[in-house]
């Protein structure tokens, strides 16, 4: 795949496709316990996730793969086996058409663009250092076609951009990879942080109500019990046995809740004014 990490497209074990990113990606180890983290504590706030899965890559199926490597300047190196991260592909990945990214014009034909909203308050929650990245897919299933099939009503590549009625889309959050800074585990807060690309994704807001529903869970669904329960089965090689310096980020995460309302305030004052709406 395309990006910083090299991930891989694999069909896994349970006869789904998954983006995996692997130990020693060029990015950081650290990566895959933020994305599995993250990407968790997303679908708990109630944001649309892709599923994920620690997914075992052997030794064997390495060796026989020679695309499985990781391309630096001047080497290639074997991807590690073990336990890597994988974000589950919506769907058979010769069938379905996603989007990186949409026009402006075709962004308001998005169902769920007020969760670019709650994305918000995850980023600023967790200081992802990266702009916010989501998948767009047509969705077949507004049109009425489709409801029932293997990708949950989303369209294949028949459908196309434009060619689905109504234009519908959903949108998917993926690449929680540089949430806590990368490998930092560090939370350097700026107003620009965790903003999306384009304003237009925010024009519904009106105020700090319209951030409320995600707010409200921040605060009553992340328990320390729900961090703990998150990030038991994380692999110890993914932050190199390093128990301390996750429990630590794990408290640092619990405490920063309460910060959110402050930091989404820094954001509407800045020279940016991503909220044109905000009354
Ligand atoms: N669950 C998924 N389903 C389908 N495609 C995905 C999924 N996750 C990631 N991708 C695709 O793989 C690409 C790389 O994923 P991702 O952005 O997470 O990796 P990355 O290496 O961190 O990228 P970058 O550093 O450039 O942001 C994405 O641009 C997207 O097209
Ligand atoms: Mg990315």
């Amino acid at each position: 795949m395309r990006g910083g990490a090299q991930s891989h497209l694999m069909r896994c074990a349970d006869g789904h496709y998954y983006v995996v990113k692997f130990q020693n990606n060029p990015q950081h180890r650290r990566i895959l316990v933020n994305e599995l983290l993250g990407t968790r504590l997303a679908a708990r706030l109630g944001l649309p996730t892709a599923p994920v899965a620690i997914i075992e890559v052997s030794e064997e199926l390495i060796r026989l793969t020679p695309d499985l490597v990781m391309e630096h300047p001047r080497h290639r190196f074997p991807c590690h086996a073990g336990p890597q991260f994988g974000s589950r592909y919506p769907g058979d990945p010769r069938r379905l058409t996603l989007h990186d990214f949409l026009p402006d014009q075709q962004l308001l034909q998005v169902q769920n663009l007020h969760d670019f909203a709650g994305m918000l308050v995850f980023d600023k929650w967790t200081c992802n250092t990266n702009g916010r990245q989501t998948l767009f897919l047509a969705d077949r299933s507004f049109t009425g076609e489709g409801a029932g099939d293997v990708t949950g009503g989303l369209t294949d590549s028949a459908g196309g951009a434009s060619g689905v009625a109504g234009g519908a889309y959903r949108t998917l959050m993926i690449d929680q990879g540089f949430c806590f800074s990368a490998g930092d585990w560090k939370f350097p807060d700026a107003p620009l942080r965790g903003l999306y690309a384009r304003n237009r994704v925010y024009e519904g807001i009106t105020g700090m109500q319209s951030f409320g529903p995600w707010l409200e869970r921040l605060e009553n669904r992340i328990t320390e019990r729900v961090l703990d329960e998150a990030s038991r089965d994380i692999p110890s090689e993914w932050y190199e046995d390093d128990y301390d310096s996750l429990l630590r980020l794990l408290e640092q995460i619990f405490r920063r809740r309460t910060r959110v309302p402050e930091l989404l305030l820094e954001a509407k004052k800045s020279n940016r004014q991503p909220f044109p709406n905000w009354v």
